[in-house]
C-alpha cells in the first residue's frame, strides 16, 4: 500500500506543471501505484474487495483534489510573476521624440514675405530648370554681353524629348539652352508675359551658380525677387518698399542706402544697404532699380509672338533682387555659408530653432 501523506506532500511540494504531470502520471495513471492497486481487487474476498475499493476511491479522490490545488496554485504564481515582470511604472519620465523645425532660411523667407503680404505683394514661384531666353535674354542680358560673366552658370544637356516650358505651357527649347536658373529675375518676364499691369509680386526660390565656394559663396542659395509695374511707378517708390522692409525686419530704426551700380535688367540700376541699429553698420544686402525698356520690349514681343496685345508701353516699374543667406549671415553674424546646407551642421542649425 502507498503513502498518501507522502504523496500529498510530494504533490504540494510540486515545483513546475511538468513536476505534477510526472506524480500524477506516477499515482493515477495507466501504471500508476493507485491504478495497479484497483486491479488487485478482483482476487480480494467480498468483504475485503468493498473496504479497500472504498479506500482507494478515498485516496484517489484526495490525490486528484490535490493535483488540482497545486496545478491552480502554480499557474496563479506564474501569473503573478508576469504581472510582476511585465508591470508599468507610468512615474517614469517618457521617451524624448526629437522633434524638427524650420531651417534658419524657410524661417527668414516666411519672415520676408509676410512683409510683403502687408505691403499688397502676391507670391509667385518659378522653375527652377530655366531657359536661357528667360535667365538673361529676356532680362537684357543677350549672348554677346560682357554682364553674363556676373553669373557662372551651370548649363544643362536635357534628356531626348524634354521641354521646358514657357508661361502658358508652350515648348521654348528653340529659344536657347536649358541650364539651372542664376536668379529669381526670370520670373520677371515669365510673370509679365502672362499679366497685365499693374501689380505688385514677390518670387521667393532656390538659384544656382557655378561658383568656387568660400565664407561667402555657395553653389546653391536661395533669393527673393520683387517687381512692381504699373503707371506712374518711380524709384521713390522703390526705395519706399525697401525702408519698409528694413523696418520689418529691424524696427522702426530701420533704414536703407542706396549707390548706383549696374545691373543690364535696370537703369538706374543700385546696389542697397540696411542700417542695423544693433550693430550700428550697414548690411550690404541685394541690387534693385527701376525695369530696363528692353524687358518690357522682351515681355511684350514674346506676348505678341504668343497673339496677346502690347501690355507694357507707357508703364514702368521697380525691381529688386537679394539672397536670404548673405541676410541671415549678417544679422546674426554667422562667419561661414557653408554652415547652412553642405555641412547641414544640426548643432548650428538648432540654435535657430523656431
Ligand atoms: C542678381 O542676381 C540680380 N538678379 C538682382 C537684381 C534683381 C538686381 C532685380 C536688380 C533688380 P547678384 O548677382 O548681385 O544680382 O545677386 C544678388 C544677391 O544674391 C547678392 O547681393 C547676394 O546677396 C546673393 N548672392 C549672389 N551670389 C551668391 C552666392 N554665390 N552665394 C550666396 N549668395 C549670393
Amino acid at each position: 500500500m502507498m503513502n498518501l501523506d507522502h504523496a500529498l506532500q510530494e504533490i504540494s511540494a510540486a515545483p513546475s506543471l511538468e513536476a505534477l504531470h510526472t506524480l500524477k502520471v506516477q499515482y493515477l495513471g495507466k501504471n500508476g501505484l493507485v491504478t495497479q492497486e484497483m486491479k488487485t481487487l478482483g482476487k480480494l474476498s467480498p468483504e475485503e474487495r468493498k473496504e479497500k475499493g472504498r479506500a482507494l476511491n478515498e485516496i484517489k479522490e484526495k490525490l486528484t483534489a490535490a493535483l488540482a490545488a497545486r496545478e491552480a496554485a502554480i499557474k496563479e504564481q506564474a501569473l503573478q510573476e508576469q504581472l510582476e515582470r511585465e508591470a508599468l511604472d507610468v512615474s517614469l519620465p517618457g521617451y524624448a521624440f526629437p522633434s524638427g523645425g524650420l531651417h534658419l532660411i524657410s524661417q527668414i523667407q516666411k519672415e520676408l514675405l509676410d512683409i510683403f503680404r502687408t505691403m499688397g505683394h502676391s507670391v509667385v514661384e518659378g522653375p527652377e530648370v530655366e531657359s536661357e531666353f528667360f535667365n538673361f535674354d529676356g532680362v537684357n542680358m543677350p549672348e554677346w554681353h560682357p554682364a553674363r560673366d556676373m553669373q557662372d552658370t551651370f548649363w544643362l544637356q536635357p534628356p531626348e524629348g524634354f521641354t521646358i516650358q514657357g508661361p502658358f505651357g508652350e515648348s521654348v527649347n528653340d529659344l536657347g539652352s536649358a541650364l539651372l536658373r542664376t536668379h529669381t529675375s526670370p520670373m520677371q518676364v515669365r510673370y509679365m508675359v502672362q499679366h497685365t499691369p499693374p501689380f505688385k509680386i514677390v518670387v521667393p526660390g532656390r538659384v544656382f551658380r557655378y561658383e568656387q565656394t568660400d565664407a561667402s559663396h555657395e553653389a546653391m542659395f536661395f533669393q527673393l525677387e520683387g517687381l512692381v509695374v504699373g503707371e506712374g511707378i518711380t524709384m521713390a517708390d522703390l526705395k519706399g518698399a525697401i525702408t519698409e522692409l528694413a523696418r520689418g525686419l529691424f524696427g522702426a530704426e530701420g533704414r536703407v542706402r542706396f549707390q548706383p551700380t549696374f545691373f543690364p535688367f535696370v537703369e538706374p540700376g543700385a546696389q542697397f544697404a540696411m542700417w542695423w541699429p544693433e550693430r550700428q553698420k550697414w548690411l550690404e544686402l541685394g541690387g534693385a532699380g527701376m525695369v530696363h525698356p528692353n524687358v518690357f520690349k522682351a515681355v511684350d514681343d514674346y506676348r505678341e509672338k504668343l497673339g496677346l496685345a502690347r501690355a507694357y508701353e507707357g508703364v514702368s516699374g521697380w525691381a529688386f533682387g537679394f539672397g536670404l543667406e548673405r541676410l541671415a549671415l549678417l544679422r546674426y553674424g554667422i562667419p561661414d555659408i557653408r554652415y547652412f546646407y553642405q555641412q547641414n551642421r544640426l548643432s548650428f542649425l538648432r540654435q535657430f530653432r523656431n
